[in-house]
């Protein structure tokens, strides 16, 4: 296999770990980080240090200290500054070392740590962790934090992200991974895989015929690894719903989804998502572990789609061997994704600029279509 070939190893060195570094990405859930306790938090197979400095501001450090290598989670917060809990050493949030207690002055001005540029938004903590000048950061314009009901939350899969966002391509797993929830609303006709390439990512539908519930289904595809997309309202809930979904490498083996459901206009602010119990990661493992059955599982349940998608993605192994693959028509969508990964890895592998990915400035919520007001019997997760 090329280097370019290879989605699933993503720690630093690798080719996709370098290009999935070029963007903003989501790090940490805000609620989970309180002022005075740094978080140790992995990602992309790194380790990193969370905190929030005494004015509630977050930051993103190395994880271990220049000094001998003790983790800086285990530390102090100092105004917007983290102390090591091993012998004082001082950084602050760009990764200047700013006080060596038993040290000469001239010392200090010579280490450094990563400190990474971090942003907080939509009640996720978003960090840039590559090499140079973060990019411009992405921000939303469909979401208004003022008056909507904006609910986040983090969910872990455990397997390799990139078969995540592969299952984000693949409209036909609807009829037979969520089909309790498809046969319930009639949403039976089998989609036409239609996907285009466009400036921000994929452009994806599901081509349906347009009669009862059997719709098509559209997905805002951006890369490197974000879903978007919105479900109209209906009798019971008359909102429109907006879902993005950030599918992040926690290691090469265990991913997390990154979840912002917006409902327009809900007017609650920015909070986090109740809890899903049970767990839906721990019937997952019982699934898996060939326990449970996913097909008796309660329809009601809340964390439904979850386990229906982690079951079918973590059934496949850790990282899927994609060489044994079979595909076939409906599988479009999925082709054209691995060869645009394949050709934006290429340019990263051989020194060579990737397209220049870039969204629409204006809400892809002004364009609603018939289509789109039709689109979306059943949201994605
Ligand atoms: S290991 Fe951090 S100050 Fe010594
Ligand atoms: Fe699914």
């Amino acid at each position: 296999m090329e280097a370019y070939e290879d989605f699933a190893h993503v720690g630093p060195g690798t080719v996709a770990g370098k290009f999935l570094r070029q963007f903003w990405q989501p790090v940490a859930v805000g609620d989970e980080l309180v002022i005075g306790r740094p978080k140790r938090i992995q990602i992309l197979n790194q380790h990193y240090t969370a905190y929030r400095g005494e004015d509630g501001v977050a930051h993103v450090v190395q994880d271990a200290c220049p000094h001998r290598q003790t983790q800086l989670f285990l530390g102090w917060v100092e105004g917007s500054d983290i102390r090591c809990f091993y012998h004082g050493w001082k950084f602050n949030p760009q990764g200047k070392c700013v006080e060596q207690p038993a040290e000469d002055p001239a010392f200090a001005r010579k280490i450094t740590i990563e400190g990474h540029p971090t942003r907080e938004y939509l009640g996720l903590i978003f960090a840039y962790l590559g090499e140079g000048e973060a990019p411009p950061f992405p921000e939303f314009p469909e979401i208004d934090p003022e008056k909507d009901t904006v609910l986040y939350n983090r969910h872990p899969v455990p397997c390799s992200y990139f078969q995540r966002i592969e299952n984000d391509m693949d409209e036909l797993h609807l009829h037979f991974v969520h089909k309790v929830s498809t046969d319930e609303v009639g949403l039976v006709e089998f989609p036409e895989i239609n996907v285009t390439e466009t400036d921000y990512g994929l452009l994806r539908k599901g081509i349906r015929k347009e009669s009862g519930h059997n719709v098509t289904r559209t997905a805002f595809w951006m890369m490197p690894n974000v879903l978007m997309t919105f479900t109209p309202g209906r009798p019971s809930r008359p909102q429109w719903m907006l879902h993005l979904a950030w599918r992040v490498p926690v290691t090469d083996f265990e991913m997390a989804s990154f979840i912002v459901a917006t409902e327009k206009g809900g007017g609650k602010g920015v909070i986090p998502r109740p809890e899903t119990k049970p767990d839906p990661n721990f019937i997952t493992d019982e699934v898996l572990a060939g326990r449970m059955r996913v097909q008796d599982l309660d329809p009601d349940y809340p964390g439904l789609f979850n386990v229906q998608d982690n079951v079918a993605l973590a059934g496949q192994g850790k990282i899927v061997d994609r060489s044994k693959d079979r595909l076939g028509q409906s599988d479009k969508a999925l082709i054209v994704l691995r060869k645009l990964w394949e050709r934006e890895l290429r340019c990263v592998a051989e020194g060579r600029a990737p397209k220049a990915w870039r969204r629409p400035t204006e809400s892809f919520f002004q364009e609603r279509t018939r289509e789109l007001e039709l689109a979306g019997a059943i949201a994605a997760e």
